[in-house]
C-alpha cells in the first residue's frame, strides 16, 4: 500500500476529536500543491513516529498527528527552498522560520500539535523554535512532559527521515566529526539513546 494511502486511512481510523482529522487532510492537500516533498516527508514521519511511540509505550496517536503536522509552517514558504538544491546561509535563516510559523498556524486548531511543531527543532543542540517558557502557563507538569516526550520522538524521526530522503545540503553546516546517522543522532540527542535505537530499528522495518 502507498504511504499516502496508509496515512489517509490512519487519519480517518483514528477519528481524533476537535476536527484534527479534517485539519490534517486539508494540510496534506495544501502541501501537495506546491510542496510534494514536504508532504511525503510529513507522511513518513507520521508513520515512523506512530510505530516508534507504540514500541516506546507512549501516546502513538499524539505522535502520529504531531508528526503529520510538524512541518506545516513550510507550506507558507517558497517551494524553491525545498526543491533539493543546496541552500545557503541566508536561505537557511528563512527555512528556520517554519517551526514558529507552524506553531502560529496550529495554535488555535490543536494546541498540543502546535507545540510539537514549534519545538521539534529546539530539542537538540543548537536548535531553534519554540521554547518551554512559551507553553501555556496553565499547563500541568504532566502535560508539558508529554509534549516534550512526543516531540522528542517526532524530532528524531524527522532527523532520520531527512537524513534518509532529503537531497538538500546546507552550506557550511556539514559536520565531518559525525559522518554517520547514528553518530549524528547521538551527538544531537545525547539524552535519548533509547528512542534513537527504536526509531532506527522501526525505520529499517518500515522501509519507506
Ligand atoms: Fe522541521
Ligand atoms: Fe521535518
Amino acid at each position: 500500500m502507498k504511504v499516502s494511502t496508509k496515512v489517509e486511512r490512519r487519519i480517518r481510523n483514528y477519528s481524533p476529536q476537535g476536527g484534527l482529522d479534517q485539519t490534517s487532510l486539508i494540510f496534506l492537500k495544501l502541501s501537495a500543491v506546491n510542496h510534494p516533498h514536504v508532504k511525503a516527508h510529513l507522511e513518513r514521519v507520521a508513520l515512523l513516529a506512530d510505530e516508534s511511540a507504540k514500541v516506546l509505550k507512549k501516546d502513538n496517536k499524539a505522535a502520529f498527528f504531531g508528526g503529520l503536522l510538524h512541518d506545516v509552517g513550510k507550506i507558507i514558504l517558497p517551494y524553491q527552498l525545498f526543491d533539493g538544491h543546496d541552500i545557503d546561509t541566508k536561505e537557511y535563516v528563512e527555512v528556520k522560520t517554519h517551526a514558529l510559523a507552524g506553531f502560529e498556524i496550529l495554535r488555535d486548531l490543536h494546541l498540543f500539535s502546535a507545540c510539537c511543531a514549534g519545538i521539534h527543532h529546539a530539542l537538540y543542540k543548537k536548535g531553534y523554535g519554540l521554547m518551554v517558557k512559551d507553553f501555556p502557563q496553565d499547563w500541568s507538569v504532566d502535560t508539558i512532559r508529554k509534549v516534550l516526550d512526543i516531540s522528542a520522538i517526532i524530532s528524531i524521526c524527522d532527523f532520520v527521515d531527512a537524513f534518509t530522503h532529503r537531497k538538500t545540503k546546507i552550506k557550511d553546516q556539514s559536520d565531518s566529526k559525525s559522518p554517520n546517522l547514528r553518530g549524528m543522532l547521538k551527538d544531537k540527542y545525547s539524552n535519548d539513546q533509547g528512542t534513537i535505537d527504536v526509531v532506527l530499528r522501526i525505520n529499517k522495518e518500515l522501509n519507506m
